[in-house]
């Protein structure tokens, strides 16, 4: 059976306004399945809702800033009204280009709290209403940050590893109640997120290099590869796969 001819289901995308999540609901939507897509910022969140709907998407939007964990659950309870989500894909991060000396507290809070933290709240959630429901799939966005240490990234690399573990430790509980988790890493991909650290680096072009040169193929990933990932892990053909941490890096984290 393809993706596409899986049953229609609800799926809940966090970081859905730019970047990986945005390609994801795109590939989502135009596979026939309704979305819930949440985002800190409104105007591309609603901008992605009416490009969503116009594919056919029954879509609905939440804004919300995911550093607030005191304020995921109640902001669901009252967004979904009872609605019920069949898969999630935590994808919002955040990054600082900081060593373990100039990494500040209140950074490391940030992206503990964004990237790790967020994803554990939302697992929380959901779980126990997917084992109710019979089953569930979730796609937890890692990184090769969460397999490799990558310079400058102390804060972002430490949150990814977490990712991953955290992937493995709901497999382990819930795996034989119906419950299919994976994490996702992908290599460097030409996001939004790319494109604003290009703009801040001295020399962009030098820069956009040596970012491609990790890749073994010499080239970034692009957001539509790695959603093609994260649909091959939610669909019925991604069945056989749980607990992992499906790398998608051309190679980057294999020497
Ligand atoms: N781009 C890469 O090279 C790359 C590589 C590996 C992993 N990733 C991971 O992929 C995921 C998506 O990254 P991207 O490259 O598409 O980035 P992006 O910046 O293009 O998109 C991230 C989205 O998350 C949202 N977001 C950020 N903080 C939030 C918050 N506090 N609350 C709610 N929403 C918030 C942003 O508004 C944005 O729409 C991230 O988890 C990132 O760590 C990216």
């Amino acid at each position: 059976m393809s993706y596409s001819d899986s049953t229609k289901k609800l799926v809940l995308i966090t970081g859905a306004a730019n970047g990986i999540g945005l390609a994801t609901a795109r590939k989502l939507a135009s596979s026939g399945h309704d979305l819930f897509i949440l985002d800190k910022d409104e105007a591309p969140l609603e901008a992605a809702v009416a490009e969503l709907s116009a594919l056919g998407a029954k879509t609905k939007s939440l804004v919300l800033d995911l550093s607030k964990s005191d304020q995921i659950i109640p902001a669901l309870d009252a967004a979904l009204a009872g609605a019920v989500v069949d898969q999630l894909i935590n994808n919002a991060g955040v990054g600082f280009a900081r060593n373990v000396e100039s990494t500040s507290f209140d950074e490391w809070d940030l992206t503990i709290d964004i990237n790790l933290k967020a994803v554990f709240v939302m697992c929380k959630y959901f779980v126990p209403k997917m084992v109710a429901a019979g089953g569930g799939e979730i796609v937890n966005v890692a990184s090769a940050a969460s397999i490799i240490g990558l310079k400058n990234r102390v804060a972002y690399c430490a949150s990814k590893a977490g990712v991953a573990g955290l992937t493995r430790a709901i497999c382990a509980d819930h795996a034989a109640e119906g419950i299919r988790i994976n994490a996702i890493a992908p290599g460097t991909v030409d996001s939004t997120w790319i494109a604003k650290i290009l703009a801040d680096a001295p020399d962009p072009v030098a820069t956009r290099k040596l970012m491609e040169a990790r890749q073994l193929d010499g080239r970034m990933g692009t957001p539509e590869e790695v959603a093609n990932g994260i649909a091959f892990l939610l669909s019925p053909e991604g069945r056989f796969v749980n607990g992992s941490l499906f790398v998608m890096d051309a190679g980057l984290t294999a020497v």
